[in-house]
């Protein structure tokens, strides 16, 4: 049974407090930590927002939400009325004067606990918020700030977000949350690299033939087109989820689990990635738009029906071929794929072993395949290693790939919490591990800023795929023409 900790009191201030992210994950994420003994007695959650609701008005919409987005076996009445009890609401227009008095009087009332601003509004709005809580007193020795991706569209932009929030908050303040690390898959592969002696002697050049990183989402833009179409497949996924699961994967041994030595290390990786510019990202990248086809079984609209517009030229799938330029990785491609309208939605990382050198075994007693190590993040986190073994029963000697498998679902039953859940309450812990550094969402932006500007400059069209597809068929060729395979199960 695992231990929990209860975390020091706190005042979570959340910015957003009626949106999407507040109400599917957020909310329901604190009551989780709630029901299970880890916030302590007088605790707040303030919720701030332009609408126009009074501190019930608000208990009402958030014990909606519960009850929408908790699974009905988690929803205990009681938890649910405390939990109700810890918020409280601030209408306020975070451009406009007239909400910020009241929110500072009521946090002048637990003026000594650990205050969190949680970030849950459009970025456009992250530097005027740092500001209004900055010039208004309200940022004390034991405050942080939490910061949605995306944290900026460019390196520019980037700067300019960091830097405002740097006038108001150190860095040990700010917290950048990119949910993908807070999944337990995702510390686990640091626990698989890290914890045992069998795996890291292979995770090099010499054993480790590529990597494949897959980001899978049926959906498609829905209703956040418009957000989406300024965006783009790149930017939302590439810069941030995937190139921190990419340096989890390749990052030398930290020396302690402390933030700033994971940090330092995923950043040596973002320096050393191999810069994609000018005519050769036409050769290691492939963008794509998904066209009208089908998804879960029905027919599905493409991207500019989705959108209302008859052309944009905004990639809804990008696969690449990463090189890290170090001793440990030089000739070991990572190639990267992520999409909306793909098949399934899946994000899992594969780590693909060299092949034996020489096998001793008949040819008819079936293929030697080479070993693969495959992390699943969703939708069943868990483990697969592939190995071969003799298949089972009397006659020749026949071999057979299969997986050990350790769904962490079956292996243990126990609940597995939401990503949210453990990095808000990283937030009031103050410990930065699973965020992100500054530093290292600026030089994520360095290597992605040349694939984009080389994609503008070439005019290139995008590739079209059919909606309930693997994406363009050039994905696939990127991938085969160097002998492989994208990974299937
Ligand atoms: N939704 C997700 O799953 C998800 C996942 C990852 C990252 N994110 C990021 O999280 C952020 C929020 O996303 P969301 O989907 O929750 O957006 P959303 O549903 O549009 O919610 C935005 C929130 O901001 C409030 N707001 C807007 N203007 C305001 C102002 N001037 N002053 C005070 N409050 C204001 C809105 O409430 P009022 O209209 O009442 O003011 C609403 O509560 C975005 O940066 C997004 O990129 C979201």
């Amino acid at each position: 049974m695992t231990k929990l900790i209860p975390v020091p009191c706190f005042d979570y201030v959340v910015f957003g407090a009626t949106g999407d992210l507040a109400r599917r994950k957020l909310m329901p994420a604190l009551y989780h930590r709630l029901r299970d003994g880890q916030v302590l007695d007088g605790s707040r959650i303030v919720g701030v927002s332009r609408r126009d609701l009074s501190d019930d008005d608000y208990r009402a919409m958030i014990r909606e939400a519960l009850d929408q987005f908790l699974p009905e076996e988690d929803k205990d009445a009681e938890t649910i009325d405390s939990f109700l009890g810890m918020l409280r609401y601030v209408a306020a227009d975070v451009g406009d004067e007239a909400g910020w008095p009241r929110l500072k009087e009521l946090l002048e009332e637990g003026a000594d606990r650990v205050r969190a601003f949680y970030l849950a509004v459009g970025p456009d709005l992250f530097t005027e918020i740092c500001a209004g809580v900055g010039s208004r007193g309200l940022v004390t020795p034991q405050t942080r700030v939490v910061i949605e991706k995306p944290v900026g569209k460019d390196l520019a932009s980037a700067e300019q977000v960091n830097e405002a929030v740097g006038k108001v908050f150190t860095e040990e303040q700010v917290f950048r949350i990119d949910h993908y690390l807070g999944k337990e898959t995702v510390q686990n592969l640091m626990v698989l690299r890290f914890g045992n002696v069998l795996y890291e002697p292979l995770w090099n050049s010499a054993h480790v033939d590529h990597v494949q990183i897959t980001v899978g989402e049926t959906i498609g833009v829905g209703t956040r087109g418009g957000y989406y179409d300024t965006s783009g497949a790149l930017r939302d996924m590439v810069q941030n989820h995937m190139l921190q699961l990419l340096c989890l994967v390749a990052m030398e041994p930290p020396d302690s689990f402390e933030a700033n030595a994971v940090r330092d290390e995923k950043l040596k990786i973002l320096k050393a990635l191999k810069p994609i510019a000018g005519d050769n990202a036409d050769i290691v990248t492939v963008r794509g738009q998904y066209r009208a086809g089908a998804a879960n079984g029905n027919p599905a609209p493409g991207y500019l029906e989705e959108i209302g517009k008859d052309r944009s030229s905004t990639e809804t799938f990008v696969a690449l071929k990463a090189e890290i330029s170090n001793w440990r990785w030089a000739g070991v491609p990572f190639y990267l794929r992520t999409g909306k309208r793909l098949p399934t939605r899946v994000s899992e990382i594969v780590v693909a072993f060299k092949p034996i050198p020489h096998s001793i075994f008949p040819k008819d007693a079936g293929t030697v395949e080479a070993n693969r190590l495959v992390l699943r993040l969703q939708p069943d986190e868990g483990v697969k290693q592939w190995i071969m073994i003799k298949d089972p029963g009397p006659g020749g000697m026949r071999v057979r790939h299969v997986p050990l498998d350790m769904s962490f679902a079956d292996a243990f039953k126990v609940r597995h919490p939401d990503a949210y859940e453990r990095l808000l309450l990283d937030v009031v812990r103050g410990n930065q591990t699973l965020f992100m550094r500054r530093d290292e969402v600026e030089a994520a932006w360095r290597w992605i800023d040349p694939i984009r500007e080389a994609w503008e400059a070439s005019g290139t069209p995008l590739k079209p795929y059919v909606a309930g597809s693997w994406g363009p068929s050039a994905a696939i060729a990127l991938i085969e023409r160097d002998g492989r395979t994208w990974h299937e199960d």
